[in-house]
């Protein structure tokens, strides 16, 4: 048996060839395939407007400097990749994080009550762990009743649905962010979007992608004006090339993941085992995690890490929240109440997910799991 990673790429011959027939056209950075997968993917997430950037962090930062200002809060979660809460301090805001509920994502009704409290937040980010979507009523209720920016963080999310809304859909938001790094859904190498459905915050963040730079048809031949301090984030045709490609095949490497959801809800019922979620129509799945309670075991969790990895199979876990790392704990966070978070930390682990993982291998890890785990109950 092959080492088998927590997530995985899919790429084939129709992948290379759409790249390889970009470095033969006379486009490698923006040209005709950025602009066609950025339609095709307003089209996919129902939204009116993408920008496809050089990767989700860059989405995140982009947006973040249209939606803050220095020092306005900022509702998230410690439950993320660092770069959700990141993006808030780039522009000079501050996170407050909130605790998670059962389901892995941000607790909204603990985002309802730090509202209800302080009337100087300015905006939520939000991510839809794991590929499981916000809950939309409450989105929808919490920017009507307290108008706040709300920014979901669809990095894990992209074909997911709740009933006809689909992820990074701006239905209930202001901006979502996509990322397409290897692990994910789909891939572009590294590569990432924003989607709105605003003009005015698309237009902004557009012209933020290339360096602030604006140049229009009224201008001399050679013009061009700066009007904002901006960056380079932009995406080659390659990668964009590639991305129209695994696109158009996502749905069926979405459908994959769900078989193999099933098989592992299924095999985990009513064990020692614990699945964040069960199959319920609402997530893309871009991690299978589950809750284990190491209390009753004699095995710590890094031990289980370590037997497995042994055993070729990379189990991963996501997150250690946040606002312990130590570059947060410098900054004064740390102490936030999230007891569901810290318990959530303890139990959690995420198993092999990815439309390329055989039947066989995921035979193999839960057999592995188990015998693992039923070795050690106390
Ligand atoms: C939830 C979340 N947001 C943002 C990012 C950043 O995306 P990228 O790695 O493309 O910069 C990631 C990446 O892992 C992520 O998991």
């Amino acid at each position: 048996m092959n080492f088998i990673p927590y997530g995985k790429q899919l790429l084939d011959k129709d992948d290379i060839d759409a790249v390889v027939q970009t470095l033969n056209s006379d486009y490698l950075t923006t040209g005709p395939k950025v602009i066609a997968f950025e339609d095709a993917l307003s089209e996919y997430c129902n939204v009116t407007f993408t920008i496809a950037v050089a990767n989700g962090t860059a989405a995140l930062h982009l947006a973040s400097l249209v939606l803050l200002n220095k020092g306005d809060k900022v509702l998230t979660t410690p439950n993320s990749f660092l770069a959700t809460s990141n993006a808030i301090l780039y522009a000079e805001a501050v996170p407050v994080f909130i605790d998670i509920s059962e389901d892995g994502n941000i607790d909204l009704d603990l985002c309802e009550e730090a509202l209800k409290k302080d009337s100087s937040i300015k905006a939520i980010y939000a991510v839809a762990f794991s590929g499981r979507m916000l809950d939309q009523v409450k989105l929808k209720y919490l920017k009507k009743t307290y108008n706040v920016s709300i920014l979901e963080d669809c990095a894990h999310a992209i074909g997911a649905k709740d009933g006809t809304i689909k992820a990074a859909s701006c239905i209930n938001s202001d901006v979502s962010i996509l990322s397409f790094h290897p692990v994910k859904h789909m891939t572009t190498g590294e590569g990432g979007a924003i989607t709105t459905n605003s003009k005015e915050l698309y237009e902004k963040m557009l012209i933020l992608r290339g360096h602030g730079m604006v140049k229009t048809s009224e201008m001399k031949p050679w013009e061009y004006e700066m009007r904002e301090l901006g960056f380079n984030y932009r995406i080659t045709d390659m990668q964009c090339a590639l991305g129209l490609s695994q696109l158009s095949k996502l749905d069926s490497f979405i459908k994959r993941r769900i078989e193999l959801v099933k098989a592992y809800d299924k095999a985990f019922e009513g064990t020692i085992v614990n699945s964040l979620y069960t199959y319920d129509g609402k997530s893309s799945y871009h991690l299978y995690v589950v809750l284990v309670d190491f209390s009753t075991l004699s095995i710590t969790k890094e031990h289980l890490f370590n037997e497995l990895r042994e055993k070729d199979i990379g189990i991963q876990l996501h997150y250690i929240p946040i606002n312990k790392q130590p570059y947060y704990k410098s900054l004064g966070y740390g102490d936030e109440i999230t007891p569901i978070m810290n318990k959530y930390y303890e139990e959690c682990f995420s198993l092999p997910m990815f439309p390329k993982l055989r039947n066989e291998e995921q035979e193999y890890i839960i057999k592995t799991l188990f015998q693992v785990l039923n070795g050690q109950l106390k």
